[in-house]
């Protein structure tokens, strides 16, 4: 029997409803929430998210600032970027597209966005209130996006085991946390790649969150039947039967359908669902600006 689809474009439209009200309200008041994106370097990945994120914002009457710079910018005007968002009184939330080239340090530059405009929810003072058990501040996006997608689906965590395959400071770490918090209160193993035999951690888990970045890891024989299994991956891999020669595949093989009761696809799954956070915190941050 195949999976049933943990939907994210469905579960994001109607997160999209919910904001036109919150966006319309706030227009009334005499506010346009505006988010500005910052891009530096031409991956075409990078830039395909970029874009989905801009087209979004246009799409629900966000305004959005695009700012794109060459992959040889230097730090300290990426810097003066961060700074001047920070300052402007009618710019709510500021995002500055990861991976930054390699001669960047990504986490010194992302800790300098103030934190009322840290929609993406990585600067250490909104990680610091999450470690905290406070979930109700900025909240990182694709792990936010995850837990909503399993409450639309009635999915319960309750005292379930929960494992989530990564450990990173965008998903692993916070999607963990998350899972973990009181009101979600599953009971939460972080795989990563120093875990001895993976598959066999997977296998005792009722949900499982993959977030490492290798096509098709997880395998049918990692999952117990019946178990929710959220696939975050979004790896480009080589398909000479396609025209442009690549296809999209998560972290989670396609045949995991037939073994758990709920799956995630890829594409239309997770990525969805991050912009929908993503939105959702920048009319948050366009609230919160309006009523300091
Ligand atoms: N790169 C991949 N995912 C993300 C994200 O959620 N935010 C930012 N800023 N960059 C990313």
């Amino acid at each position: 029997m195949s999976a049933q689809r943990l939907d994210g474009k469905a579960c994001a439209s109607q997160v999209e409803a919910e904001l036109l009200d919150r966006i319309t309200h706030l227009t009334e008041r005499g506010t346009q929430p505006h988010l500005a994106v910052v891009i530096v370097g031409d991956d075409p990945a990078s830039h395909v998210y970029v874009n989905s994120k801009i087209n979004t914002c246009k799409r629900l009457g966000i305004r959005s600032t695009h700012i794109a710079l060459p992959s040889d910018t230097d730090e300290a005007s990426l810097r003066q970027h961060i700074l001047a968002l920070n300052e402007a009184d009618d710019v709510h939330g500021i995002l500055v597209q990861s991976p930054l080239p390699a001669h960047m340090d990504e986490e010194g530059l992302t800790d300098l966005i103030h934190p009322d405009k840290d929609v993406d929810g990585f600067h250490p003072q909104n990680l610091g209130r999450l470690v905290q058990g406070r979930t109700d501040g900025m909240l990182p996006c694709t792990p936010s996006g995850v837990m909503r997608m399993l409450r639309w689906a009635g999915v319960d965590l309750k005292g379930k085991r929960a494992v989530v395959l990564g450990r990173s400071r965008i998903v692993g770490m916070p999607a963990a946390l998350l899972l973990a918090a009181k009101g979600a209160d599953a009971t939460v193993t972080v795989v990563h790649s120093r875990t001895h035999d993976a598959a066999a951690v997977c296998r005792e888990a009722d949900v499982v969150v993959a977030a490492v970045g290798r096509p098709d890891m997880v395998k049918a024989d990692w999952i117990k039947p019946g178990a929710v299994v959220v696939d975050v991956g979004i790896n480009r891999v080589d398909d000479a039967t396609r025209e442009r020669g690549w296809r999209l595949a998560g972290d989670v093989d396609p045949a995991v359908s037939e073994v758990a009761e709920w799956l995630s696809p890829v594409p239309g799954g997770v990525g969805p669902m991050t912009i929908a956070m993503l939105m959702e915190n920048t009319v948050r941050a366009a609230e919160q600006a309006l009523d300091r």
